[in-house]
């Protein structure tokens, strides 16, 4: 009997995946290489459900006699292993990001004579329109809360940036590009105390209330499906903080950030020119234990944040907290500097890995934003956040806009600026 491959995802089977092993039968025994979700968050959006499931799934079909695990996106290791006779696959990767993929299958076969078969396109349905489709239903609090843990499994750094309201949401769930190694988009979003506090003009210190700050928050949910990491700052008293940990869960939200400091909270990146003290290693450790204790899921996240270098207490002591806040129960660390440079933030990247019980590591880079996500993936950085990135673009646009109100006592030359009327009117799904 010949042997056909199939490499397929199969996250939402429709008839065009059957209609592809109904013809790769024909031709002989079907193997299909199912991609792992790391090869499938390799090169787009982490699959709806993991492997396991979508092996079971794929096992049921008619058909398919053996599945095996493709870890990459190259079906070059399986092909040499497997020698099939014939690879099965849909004509709709001719072009876009699998062109290549599918330009070495071809100069792989024909080292034993094997040959790939296209199957016309199935019109009408496509993964793409039922992920479309899905989004807009949105997701349940269970399924974007546990995304996190998901994604930081399958992905070497993961992005995520700043919102503060519906609009800064739907931006980072949608703004993608195309590069030749696929969509790259961000993973996630982070709701920044700066950020939703500047953006109702008050001050970032734990003023907005939790129920104020979950107003953003739903708002945020309302219009999208990522991941979302809280900025919680002090995290309270260790005894609110515990309801705190339930309420976020509670509405899907993946992980919280917590800082070492007491009394009244400043900006981190004020760092010593202000007031601000850090935390003792014995209470900030009880409040992050408090926390775990109070969680329900298994999958949320405390994040403890250390303030060490931005208070000038050195890497000695930002290493020594790491160590006895992961004793604490801290699923993560999450690391700041308000350096121009990034070295002190790669020494301490450096020194963490060495860490005999080292979790995910998440980095800031507010003021040393020339490091690039390479570089900080290679110091062992899980997951970097910008954090404030979209209202500081959005402010200075319109000060610009008020300002030429202003001085040319029309609005005329505010235009060239701004949006046109027909772009707002189109922005948002439903409004036409
Ligand atoms: C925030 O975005 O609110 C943060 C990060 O906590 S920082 O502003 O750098 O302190
Ligand atoms: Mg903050």
């Amino acid at each position: 009997m010949k042997k056909v491959y199939v490499g397929m995802s199969a996250d939402l089977i429709h008839p065009g995946h059957l209609n592809i092993i109904n013809e790769a039968t024909k031709l002989g025994e079907v193997i299909v290489g199912l991609l792992t979700d790391e090869a499938i968050a390799s090169y787009k959006r982490l699959p709806y459900m993991a492997f396991k499931e979508r092996q079971t799934v794929v096992s049921a079909i008619k058909g398919v006699s053996q599945i095996i695990a493709q870890d990459t996106l190259d079906y070059v290791p399986n092909l040499l292993s497997i020698r099939p006779d014939y690879v099965v696959h849909g004509d709709d990767w001719r072009d876009g990001v699998q062109k290549q993929t599918r330009q070495k299958v071809i100069d792989t076969l024909t080292a034993w004579g094997g040959e790939l078969i296209e199957i016309p396109y199935t019109k009408g349905i496509s993964s793409t329109k039922l992920n479309l489709a899905l989004r807009e239903i949105g997701i349940l609090p269970e399924h974007r809360l546990s995304s996190l843990r998901r994604l930081l499994a399958v992905k070497p750094i993961l992005r995520f940036l700043e919102v503060h309201n519906g609009l800064t949401g739907s931006i980072v769930e949608h703004t993608h590009i195309t590069t030749e190694a696929g969509l790259c988009e961000f993973d996630g979003m982070w709701i920044s105390s700066l950020t939703d506090s500047t953006a109702r003009a008050k001050p970032d210190i734990e003023l907005i209330d939790l129920s104020s700050r979950i107003r953003t928050l739903e708002e945020v949910f309302e219009v999208t499906t990522k991941p979302l990491i809280f900025d919680g700052d002090t995290g309270g008293l260790a005894e609110h903080f515990a309801f705190t940990v339930r309420t976020l869960e509670r509405l899907g939200v993946s992980a919280i950030i917590i800082e070492d400091k007491t009394g009244l909270k400043k900006n981190s990146l004020l760092g010593t020119d202000v007031e601000q003290t850090q935390e003792s290693i014995e209470l900030f450790s009880h409040k992050i234990n408090v926390g775990k204790k109070a969680q329900i899921s298994k999958d949320f996240m405390i994040v403890a944040r250390i303030e060490s270098l931005i208070l000038g207490r050195g890497q000695q002591d930002a290493l020594m907290r790491a160590e006895k806040y992961i004793q604490a129960g801290a699923d993560a660390i999450m690391i700041h500097s308000r350096q121009k440079k990034p070295d002190e933030i790669f020494a301490f990247c450096d020194a963490y890995s060495k860490l005999p019980d080292r979790r995910p590591l998440i980095a800031v880079p507010s003021s040393y934003s020339q490091v690039t996500e390479d570089e900080l993936k290679e110091k062992g950085v899980n997951i970097v956040i910008y954090a404030n990135h979209l209202l500081r673009s959005a402010y200075p646009a319109m000060k610009k806009t008020a300002e030429s109100i202003l001085c040319h006592e029309r609005a005329f030359e505010a235009d060239e600026n701004i949006m046109s009327i027909n772009e707002i009117l189109n922005l948002v799904p439903g409004t036409k």
